[in-house]
């Protein structure tokens, strides 16, 4: 029984019990409605409406969309929800989200327990509330309130959602035996039938100039995505409209919205994301392990910033530096990082404290003897890594999992190091590490399952988006980002100017383009890992002479000043630098290249051909476990937008035979070995297979 109904003396009970989140599926509108028309029929006074299991209907079932509708729809559950002739009382647990808090917005009363959270998340995934929430919110809480809370998606807890008037009261738990009471004191007080639809938007801040310089922010916080833009439609209709005009006006936005590109690609990414951390084929019986402690070896970029996720999620960590003054500098960094967070207002001072005494230093490899965890995040040199192994496996307690932060180096060859190579696993973090949420699980030779399990769920826990990966030069992410790399410095070289690349890949919804990502990391650090290859490993020397030639200008980018770009050095503003188109012909004339022009369909197309074709070459050698592997680390570690999907989704739209013609044309025109479709590609499109299918065929 998705929705059951009880008499409890005079007033009705609606339960809903659709695990694991209560979506509105198709069963659950049809039992809300088959319901509700008993309650009406019955003797009860007041109806409360509410939900078993962890939370309040927390949206719409969002596998349906896509699919051909099945009434009765949500607006017409709402609408006989609103229309009924007894007060409906909503009573909210967990998370009352999107379709969820729309039809408690149809209700005449909502209560919740104080733990209880309202949002309408779908401009996350491409949408907009399509059952009456962008035309009720503005009704109950003003334009302004209303567009920020549906524009950001961001969810409210029940104090605030209780100021703003989105609820009318919050409750002791139990929730059930509160909602009982708050309805009965309603029917003796003969409360109305409270109706959202009936009243009116204050005019105050629904001007037009307020909508245009929403449609303005937006536009550039939301940069590429049609959703927002459609919600200040929606939420301007609602300032304009009679509710029932503006309420068809929500819902063909919402249907087109449904139908739109952007709105799948948010979806996979959503489904994906939640698939990431399943391990395939792991021991079922394999339990994490608790960690209740962390360690990590290294103060630096990457060691600060890690320790910083535990210590947000409340977990204590040592950490451990050379020596006093690498630790000092390591901690300074660490509580500048927090009072930059405060001075943002994004945390309280009180808070950052706590969060800060957390974090204990310390020289003496002795202080890890109890920790359940270890992440070294040292230079990345294999010999410094495989003496920092070697001393952990001496001081750790038998059942510590010892991770490595390593990009590039052999996983295995760390574990050898100690006589425990089941509990050793890489957890590569991204920079900076307390902000970026990709975090790869790199799986070495004999990692043991339930290590592979803890390392998963310690990483929701922290707040990351964890990913499985396979060892390999540069895992998922870093080997796929060396083909994109690549070819910026190839467009360079043929004809494009830097600012050129980065506005294709930008225009495309890139958070960065290429080659200012490498201004920011430095491109020093790309030198002096390629002066350690041999000729052959580096391959065509045209690829990396432009880079090559500026480092050894004293252009390493923002730090220096100057790299692709030259940078203010008060603002950091960005501006385009003659001298580089200088290095650039240079460069091309030495190594015999004619200079053309290059459009930036082309510049788009071969990046994310790049990255396409080293994604197969990835999922056939099994690096990775999914193609949604692949796209959540793009997005997640990587700037991809998320509305486009992450590259294999790409090339799943775009259609395989497409892409694998497109690399073969680009075979054909350079000559360049790598752009040779990628076997699994190739015998995909030869067999007519998706993805999907060889992913239902491999398991
Ligand atoms: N539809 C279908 N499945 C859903 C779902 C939904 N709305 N919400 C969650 N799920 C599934 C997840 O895929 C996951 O499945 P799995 O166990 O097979 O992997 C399972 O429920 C549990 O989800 P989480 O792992 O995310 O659980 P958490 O406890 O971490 O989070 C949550 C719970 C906060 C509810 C989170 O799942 C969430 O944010 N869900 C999406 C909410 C949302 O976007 N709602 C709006 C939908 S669009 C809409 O309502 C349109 C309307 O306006 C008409
Ligand atoms: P970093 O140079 O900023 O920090 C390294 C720190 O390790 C220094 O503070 C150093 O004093 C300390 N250290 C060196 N040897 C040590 C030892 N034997 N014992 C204890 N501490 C020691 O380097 P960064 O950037 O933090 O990188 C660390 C690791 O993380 C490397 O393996 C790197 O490849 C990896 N990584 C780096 C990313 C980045 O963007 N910087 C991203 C992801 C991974």
């Amino acid at each position: 029984m998705l929705v059951s109904y009880e008499l409890v003396d005079d007033i009705g009970v609606i339960t809903v019990n659709n695990p694991p989140v209560n979506a509105l599926s198709h069963g659950v509108r049809e039992g809300l409605v088959t319901a509700l028309a008993t309650a009406q029929a019955d003797s009860s006074k007041a109806i409360v409406l509410l939900c078993e299991g962890r939370t309040f209907i927390a949206g719409a079932e969002i596998s349906e969309f896509g699919k051909p509708p099945q009434a009765p729809s949500l607006p017409e559950v709402n609408a006989a929800i609103e229309g009924a002739s007894k007060p409906v009382i909503a009573a909210l647990h967990g998370t009352a989200l999107g379709g969820g808090f729309e039809v408690a917005l149809s209700c005449h009363y909502r209560c919740a327990v104080s733990d209880a959270a309202v949002g309408l998340p779908e401009v996350k995934l491409g949408l907009l509330p399509g059952a009456g929430g962008t035309q009720r919110v503005p009704r109950l809480i003003g334009v302004e309130a209303a567009l920020d809370m549906i524009a950001s998606g961001k969810p409210v807890t029940a104090a605030k959602a209780l100021k703003l008037g989105l609820i009318d009261r919050v409750v002791d738990a139990p929730l059930k035996a509160a909602a009982l009471a708050y309805a009965r004191e309603l029917v003796a007080e003969g409360a109305m039938l409270r109706r959202v639809r009936d009243m009116k938007v204050s005019a105050e801040d629904a001007s037009a100039e307020q909508f245009a310089s929403w449609r303005t922010t937006l536009g550039k916080r939301m940069r590429g995505q049609q959703a927002p833009q459609r919600i200040v439609a929606c939420v301007e209709a609602a300032s304009r409209l009679p509710f029932d005009e503006g309420l068809a006006f929500e819902r063909g936005q919402f249907v087109e919205c449904t139908e739109s590109e952007q709105s799948a690609a948010l979806r996979h990414i959503f489904f994906a994301e939640r698939q990431a951390p399943k391990v395939l084929g792991l021991d079922p019986a394999s339990q994490p392990r608790p960690i209740q402690r962390v360690g990590i070896i290294g103060g630096g970029t990457m060691g600060g910033g890690i320790a910083m996720c535990f210590a947000n999620a409340g977990i204590p960590v040592t950490l451990l530096e050379l020596n006093q003054d690498g630790l000092d500098r390591g901690l300074a960094l660490i509580g500048k990082n927090y009072g930059i967070t405060v001075s943002k207002g994004k945390l309280s001072e009180q808070e950052a404290v706590r969060r800060e005494r957390l974090i204990r230093g310390t020289t003496d490899y002795a202080d890890l003897g109890e920790v359940d965890l270890v992440i070294e995040a040292v230079f990345e040199s294999m010999e410094v890594k495989r003496q920092v192994f070697a001393r952990l496996d001496e001081v750790c307690k038998p059942g510590a999992i010892l991770a490595t932060n390593t990009s590039y180096l052999d996983v295995n060859e760390i574990a050898r190091v100690t006589d425990r190579p089941q509990d050793v696993v890489g957890l590569h973090f991204f920079s900076p590490a307390n902000v970026m949420r990709l975090l790869e699980v790199v799986r070495a030779d004999d990692t043991a399952d339930d290590v592979l399990a803890t390392a998963m769920a310690i990483g929701k826990r922290i707040g990351k988006v964890p990913v499985l990966a396979r060892v390999c030069f540069g895992f998922i992410g870093n080997r796929m980002l060396r083909q994109y790399a690549r070819e910026a410095q190839l467009c360079m070289i043929e004809g494009a100017s830097p600012e050129q690349i980065d506005g294709a890949l930008t225009g495309f919804g890139m958070a960065m383009g290429p080659l200012a990502v490498g201004d920011l990391a430095g491109l020093d650090i790309g030198y002096k890992a390629r002066q350690a290859l041999t000729d052959a490993q580096k391959g065509d020397p045209k690829s990396y002479c432009i880079a090559d030639a500026l480092v050894e200008m004293g252009r390493l980018g923002q730090k220096s000043g100057a790299g692709y770009y030259r940078y203010d050095p008060e603002t950091r503003a960005r501006s385009v630098d003659p001298e580089v188109l200088e290095v650039i012909e240079a460069q091309a004339s030495k190594h015999g290249v004619s200079r053309r022009a290059l459009s930036s369909d082309e510049i788009l197309d071969r990046h994310l051909m790049a990255l396409v074709n080293e994604g197969f070459r990835i999922l056939e050698e099994g690096i990775a476990q999914r193609p949604g592997d692949i796209d959540v680390a793009y997005v997640h570690g990587y700037g991809f937008p998320a509305y486009q999907g992450g590259p294999m989704f790409y090339a799943a739209q775009r259609g395989l035979a497409s892409v694998r013609d497109r690399l073969k044309a680009l075979q054909r025109q350079t000559g360049a070995g790598y752009w040779e479709p990628a076997p699994l590609l190739e015998r995909l499109v030869s067999q007519g297979q998706s993805l999907d299918d060889w992913m239902a065929e491999k398991h």
